[in-house]
């Protein structure tokens, strides 16, 4: 698969709003059309939750593919996109983990977040947000506190330059994630894995369930090993960090 030239913009409300507004309007936009904001009014991350970020110092697009036909693979798309950013940070010289289901951490705080949403039956937006020259006092300020690739390594990047590095990266891990869906990404999310073997609390808010994580499923969900030794599978939701039962962070 091939990413086109990303279509820049100085503001918009949310690359992945402007997909799919783009779309319901009738707009024929080609697998591979990227979106890029230097600046989003109204960014969204997962669950609801709002994306905050400034000019210059985050790197905010969004991506469409289309020819989703097996829908139970949907769920590591984002997975194969945290691989492939985290291919990129590494070339910086910085130990990046992931973490389910398609965050990526530096020293256990956030540096990327990443946002699918399906659009109709058969295609799928799928939005990145990267801190990439976040000063450490407005790092801090995010509840919890998180990272950049300035923070971790010293270095500002031009963010255009990043996308366009990050997008050659990406084709690859996409069109590996294409053909042979979770088990393409398998080892590589493993090596960088977060809470692996550990106990944690995982879930959506209604219904969190804690236990051992213990691997990925056919399709990228986690595995979960409760208390009484049942393994359940869980497909959406946050994870957790339990360091002792009575303290639990949110990551
Ligand atoms: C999360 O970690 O909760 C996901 C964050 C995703 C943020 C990106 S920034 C580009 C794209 N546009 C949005 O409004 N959100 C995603």
């Amino acid at each position: 698969m091939k990413f086109s030239k990303p279509e820049w913009h100085a503001q918009l409300s949310s690359t992945n709003t402007v997909i799919s507004q783009r779309l319901r309007e009738g707009e024929p936009l080609p697998d591979g059309f990227v979106l890029a904001a230097h600046e989003q009014t109204a960014g969204r991350g997962r669950l609801g939750r709002s994306w905050q970020s400034k000019v210059g110092h985050n790197l905010t697009f969004s991506f469409l593919l289309h020819r989703i036909n097996d829908l139970s693979q949907m769920m590591s798309l984002p997975m194969a996109v945290a691989i492939a950013v985290a291919v990129i940070m590494e070339q910086y010289s910085v130990e990046v983990q992931t973490k389910w289901p398609n965050d990526l951490l530096i020293k256990k705080r956030k540096i990327c977040g990443i946002l699918s949403e399906r659009f109709q039956m058969d295609a799928i937006v799928v939005g990145v947000g990267i801190n990439v020259n976040m000063c450490r006092e407005d790092a801090d300020q995010i509840d919890p506190p998180a990272t950049s690739l300035l923070i971790e390594t010293g270095q500002r990047l031009i963010i255009e330059e990043l996308l366009a590095r990050l997008l050659t990266t990406m084709e690859v891990w996409v069109q590996r994630w294409r053909k042979a869906g979770f088990s393409a990404l398998r080892s590589a999310w493993i090596e960088r894995c977060f809470n692996l073997g550990e106990y944690i609390q995982v879930g959506d808010g209604d219904n969190p369930k804690m236990g051992i994580l213990v691997g990925f499923g056919d399709e990228g969900q986690l595995l979960l090993r409760e208390d009484d030794g049942r393994q359940v599978e869980i497909w959406a939701g946050d994870l957790i960090t339990q360091t002792n039962t009575n303290d639990l962070i949110v990551t």
